[in-house]
C-alpha cells in the first residue's frame, strides 16, 4: 500500500504574464503574453505530488468565487483527495500576479485571500488527513499560528513534518525541533539562518545551523547549481541536469511534491534528491508553476 502524504497550504489563482524584463517604477511595458494558472505553493506541491504517483490529501481553503468552486474538479483529475478542500463563505481565492521575464525569473505579488482564514480549527476539523498521513509537507503561504497548529498536531500524531520555508518569516526554536526536514531554497537559507548561501561551502554552514536548532535533515535548493543535503551522518550536493528555462515558477514546489514522493516510496536522500531535481528541471522548462508539473512517465526512476 502506497503511503500517505498530507500536504497543508495555500492555493491561489495565478495570473501570469510573460514580459521582456521587468519594468521599472513608472514605467509601462507590453507582455507577450497573459495566461492564468491554478497555483499557490500548497495546490502547486500537491498537484506535483500526485502527479508524481504520491497518494495525497490536501487540506487548503479556496475562496467563494468561480475559481474556488471548480477547484475540487481541478484537483481531483489530478488524483488528489478533495475532502478537505475548504471553502470560505467570504473571502476570494487567493490571487498572485506574476511576471516572468526573458531569462525566465519571476516576480510575484500575492494577495492572500481566502488562504489567510485558513484557521487552526481548520486543521483539528480536517485531522484525520494528517492521521492518516506517513508524511505531512506545509509551506508558510497561510497564516503562522495555523502552521504551528499543524506542526503540533502532526508532531504529536509523531508524522515525519516536511517544512518548505516560503515565503519565509522568522521561525521559532519549537518549530525546529518539529522537523523531519526543512527545504530551503538559497534565499530563505541565508535569510532564516543569517549565513549568505551561494556554494556548497556556504549551504553546509548553513544547514549546520538548521540542525543545531533541532531540524533532522536539511535540503538547500542552490538553482542552476542543484541542491545540497545534510543530517548527522551524510552530506552530498546534487548537480541539476541543465535545461533551457522557460518559466522558473514553482520549480521548488515541484522539487518539494517530487521530493516527498520519493521518500514515501522508500528511496533514500541521494536518490530522492536526484528524483526531485529531475521533476524540477522538466517544470522550468514549461510555462506556470502548477500547469508545469511533470507526470511519473516523463521521469525514468
Ligand atoms: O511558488 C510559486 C507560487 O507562488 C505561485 O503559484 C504563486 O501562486 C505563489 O504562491
Amino acid at each position: 500500500m502506497k503511503k500517505i502524504i498530507t500536504v497543508i497550504g495555500s492555493y491561489n489563482h495565478d495570473m501570469v504574464f510573460q514580459t521582456p524584463y521587468f519594468p521599472k517604477p513608472g514605467e509601462t511595458i507590453t507582455a507577450r503574453s497573459f495566461e492564468m494558472f491554478s497555483g499557490g505553493k500548497g495546490a502547486n506541491q500537491a498537484v506535483a505530488a500526485s502527479r508524481l504517483g504520491g497518494d495525497v490529501f490536501f487540506i487548503t481553503k479556496v475562496g467563494n468565487d468561480e475559481f474556488g468552486s471548480t477547484s475540487k474538479e481541478k484537483f481531483s483529475k489530478d488524483s488528489i483527495r478533495t475532502n478537505y478542500i475548504l471553502q470560505d463563505t467570504s473571502l476570494p481565492s487567493g490571487t498572485a500576479i506574476i511576471m516572468v521575464n526573458d531569462e525566465g525569473q519571476n516576480c510575484i505579488v500575492i494577495t492572500p485571500g481566502a488562504n489567510d482564514n485558513l484557521l487552526p480549527r481548520d486543521i483539528d476539523a480536517c485531522c484525520l488527513a494528517i492521521e492518516k498521513a506517513n508524511f505531512v509537507l506545509i509551506q508558510l503561504e497561510i497564516p503562522y499560528r495555523t502552521v504551528e497548529h499543524a506542526l503540533e498536531l502532526s508532531h504529536n500524531m509523531k508524522k515525519k513534518i516536511i517544512l518548505n520555508p516560503a515565503p519565509t518569516v522568522p521561525l521559532e526554536d519549537h518549530v525546529y525541533q518539529k522537523l523531519h526536514l526543512i527545504t530551503p531554497n538559497q534565499t530563505e537559507a541565508s535569510l532564516l539562518t543569517g549565513i549568505e548561501v551561494e556554494n556548497e561551502q556556504s549551504a553546509s554552514m548553513a544547514a549546520d545551523v538548521f540542525l543545531k536548532k533541532g531540524v533532522q535533515n536539511v535540503i538547500i535548493t542552490l538553482g542552476e547549481k542543484g541542491a545540497y543535503f545534510k543530517n548527522s551522518e551524510e552530506q552530498f550536493l546534487v548537480p541539476i541536469q541543465e535545461v533551457e528555462v522557460k518559466d522558473t515558477t514553482g520549480a521548488g514546489d515541484i522539487f518539494n511534491g517530487a521530493l516527498v514522493v520519493a521518500l514515501s516510496e522508500g528511496k533514500n536522500w541521494r536518490q530522492a534528491v536526484e528524483f526531485a531535481n529531475l521533476a524540477s528541471s522538466i517544470g522550468v522548462s514549461r510555462l506556470g508553476a502548477q500547469s508545469s508539473a511533470p507526470y511519473r512517465n516523463e521521469i525514468s526512476m
